[in-house]
């Protein structure tokens, strides 16, 4: 298989989640990758890029039960400037929220746009609990994972894979909601103040 070209479509993609799983999946695939964030200045450079790689792996978090707003508006770009070698697109997801399958709506969101613009349609990691996951002793699992996916992209197979802590929901419920109330303190924000719709006061 020719070279994977990984795309990080994170708001927040220096500090992102994103990073760190894109990052440990070039160490465990044996194909050459080549990665990028995608910033608003660089969608037509990507879409260029595109010309020099069978395969395109978008990782992104899922935000609002959707693809970021980064994403999304290079995918605009990319509907407008297309290569002429179509790469095939896999998803490497993660989610906040215990249930990778809280995620089925963003993945059909990038399928919906491989049918519509004729990209063939590859493999997907959905990743839950994808904040925590990493700084836990369950982490061993997602290199597992990390592993099925590049060897599924690398065998065409388009396996649809999943993670996530093996944790009952409460417990994951009590103990996330302890740490973002020590974040908030941290901050000098409280719980009232965080379940507001306001972002900035
Ligand atoms: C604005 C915003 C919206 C989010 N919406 C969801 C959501 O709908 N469901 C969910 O499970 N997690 C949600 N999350 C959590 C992110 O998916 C999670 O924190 C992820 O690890 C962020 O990845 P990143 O660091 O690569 O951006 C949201 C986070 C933010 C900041």
């Amino acid at each position: 298989m020719g070279k994977i070209l990984i795309l990080n479509g994170s708001p927040r993609a220096p500090r992102s989640n994103s990073k760190a799983y894109a990052q440990w999946f070039t160490q465990v695939c044996p194909t050459e990758t080549e990665t990028y964030a995608i910033t608003r200045d660089n969608h037509l450079e990507l879409c260029r890029a595109m010309e020099n790689c069978d395969h395109l792996l978008l990782v992104f978090p899922l935000y609002a039960d959707g693809i970021p707003v980064t994403l999304l508006n290079f995918l605009k770009t990319l509907e407008e400037n297309p290569p002429q070698h179509k790469p095939t697109v896999s998803v490497l997801i993660n989610c906040g929220f215990l249930e990778p399958e809280q995620s089925e709506v963003a993945i059909s969101m990038v399928e919906l746009f491989c049918e519509q613009n004729s990209y063939p349609f590859g493999s997907v990691l959905s990743i839950g609990s994808g904040e925590a996951i990493l700084n836990t002793p369950f982490r061993g699992l997602v290199g597992r994972k990390l592993k099925q996916l590049a060897a599924s992209m690398t065998r065409r197979q388009g396996r649809r894979l999943k993670v996530t802590m093996p944790l009952p929901k409460k417990l994951f419920l009590r103990a996330s909601t302890t740490y973002w109330e020590n974040y908030g303190k941290r901050n000098g924000i409280t719980r009232a103040q965080m379940e507001t719709m306001d972002i900035e006061i």
